[in-house]
């Protein structure tokens, strides 16, 4: 497979070459292109002189144009899933699930493109604003750089391509460079549309002309999802621009012992501790147990991550693939061997081939390994018991992290606490921190982010309100 890339709307071929690899064992996926100089300048040019113009398309053109790519989306989706496990190397259960998901991100920006109206304000509620109303209407905040992040091929670049259309703003999207050739595909389908010239580019670029384009004035949004690092050097480096920063986490969730359907949450901690290898922003990393439901629960809990089968991930029965590279697997052990050599003990798993690494669960983790306080994003869950929820809670909230929590809980006033006082982007009631629905606010507070993806909150991220005065008029 050869791709070149697009630029505002058009198929472009580059000069400069390079390999996108299959995770699992090396071998060649395809042949992707760095986009040129020129057409880096092209396509934000191009983003730039389309701003009004896409802005004022009517609905119905952005609508269907949306609804069309969730149609093709749908109908190429067994080879869309395909190409995600190829070059990202999660399993086919787990990019089938994925292709599903952006399916509905489309379908959702569709609808929500027909709904996005704006306010009405009546001003007479105090006497200077007698026979005035506020018309508030939300246009897009300008033209848009995507940076996506390589554990979503596809659903993650989606988050910033579906709700940028829906809300007529111009965008220019930098896929991630190990995984480029799943959004690259996308571009066959959003080239079917109708969508104004110059509203949407999917370039590959090199980290120097990434780092060009967050300063350059021209693209006055920038929405990055990836590594923390990378994220907040970013909104260090562009402080006038409206940025958005998902982020990472160490996602922690809390089993009461009032949760009698033990088997469940172990089921669900296990399944989302280790899918895609671990690499998601909200899988499970630290399990904490009420003691009075430890030693009966921790046993299923090992017992359920064993049962995630591990191996080739286009088998069918695959749960757990590699991870992105060798150098990724072998940053994971370094942390589980430090972690183990300060006096952790492996329940299961602890050992690397390659570029896997086997489901593994830690207990007797000290406070301040890696595992515990930085973003794994490997495999490994560390379970520890509490002696009250107040115990949980506080170390749920030790992290600098703030993405989603989770807690098994029956007792509605202590989900309700969890709610309120828990310091993470979100709570999830009944099952793990990993939930998460596209059409639902979605991102974090201290180092996990800034800002909300999910179709709707993205929609106003991307855009500012401006209000309009109607002097004279009947209320
Ligand atoms: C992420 O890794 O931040 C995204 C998680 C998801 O969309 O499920």
């Amino acid at each position: 497979m050869v791709t070149g890339y697009w630029v505002a709307g058009a198929a472009a071929a580059g000069e400069t070459s390079f390999e996108v690899s299959h995770p699992g064992d090396g071998s060649s996926v395809g042949t992707a292109y760095f986009a040129t100089e020129a057409d880096v300048e092209r396509a934000v040019s191009a983003a730039c002189a389309s701003v009004r113009r896409t802005a004022a398309s009517p609905a119905h053109v952005r609508a269907a144009a949306l609804e069309h790519v969730r149609t093709r989306l749908e109908e190429r989706s067994e080879e869309f899933a395909r190409l995600i496990t190829a070059e990202n190397g999660k399993p086919l259960f787990w990019a089938r699930a994925e292709v599903a998901r952006s399916v509905s991100t489309f379908r959702w920006a569709a609808e929500e493109t027909r709904r996005w109206s704006g306010d009405l304000q009546r001003l007479d509620t105090d006497p200077g604003g007698v026979n005035r109303l506020a018309l508030v209407r939300r246009p897009p905040r300008g033209a848009v750089l995507g940076i996506a992040p390589f554990n979503f091929p596809l659903n993650l670049a989606v988050h910033k391509l579906a709700p940028a259309l829906a809300v007529g703003a111009p965008i220019v999207l930098k896929p991630a460079p190990m995984t480029p050739l799943t959004a690259l595909l996308l571009g066959e389908i959003l080239a079917e549309t109708e969508l104004p010239s110059g509203a949407w580019s999917v370039l590959p670029t090199t980290d120097e002309k990434a780092a060009e384009l967050v300063g350059d004035p021209r693209l006055p949004v920038v929405s990055f999802t990836g590594s923390g690092p990378v994220g907040w050097g970013i909104k260090d480096a562009a402080p006038r621009k409206h940025v958005t920063l998902e982020l990472g986490g160490n996602a922690a969730v809390f089993v009461h012992e009032d949760w009698t359907e033990r088997d469940y949450a172990a089921e669900r901690i296990a399944t989302f501790a280790v899918y895609q290898a671990g690499q998601s922003c909200i899988s499970v990393q630290r399990v904490l147990v009420h003691r009075g439901a430890h030693d009966d629960f921790v046993p299923r809990l090992v017992r359920a991550v064993e049962s995630q089968k591990s191996g080739d991930p286009f088998d069918e029965a695959t749960r757990v693939g590699p991870l992105i590279d060798e150098e990724a697997a072998e940053r994971v052990e370094r942390w589980v061997d430090e972690a183990v050599a300060a006096g952790a003990r492996v329940l299961t798993g602890g050992v690397r081939r390659g570029s896997s690494y086997e489901p593994t669960v830690l207990t007797g983790v000290p406070d301040d390994a890696r595992v515990l306080t930085e973003e794994v994003f490997g495999p490994v869950l560390v379970v520890e018991s509490v002696d009250s929820a107040d115990e949980a809670f506080r170390r749920v909230d030790d992290s600098r992290y703030g993405l989603q929590a989770g807690i098994f809980t029956r007792d509605v006033r202590l989900a309700f606490r969890a709610s309120a006082e828990l310091e993470v982007g979100g709570v999830i009631v009944g099952d793990v921190p990993s939930f998460r629905a596209d059409q639902m606010p979605y991102g974090g507070v201290k180092e996990s982010g800034v800002g909300r993806e999910g179709v709707h909150a993205a929609m106003t991220d991307l855009t500012e309100e401006k209000v309009t005065v109607l002097a004279g008029v009947e209320v």
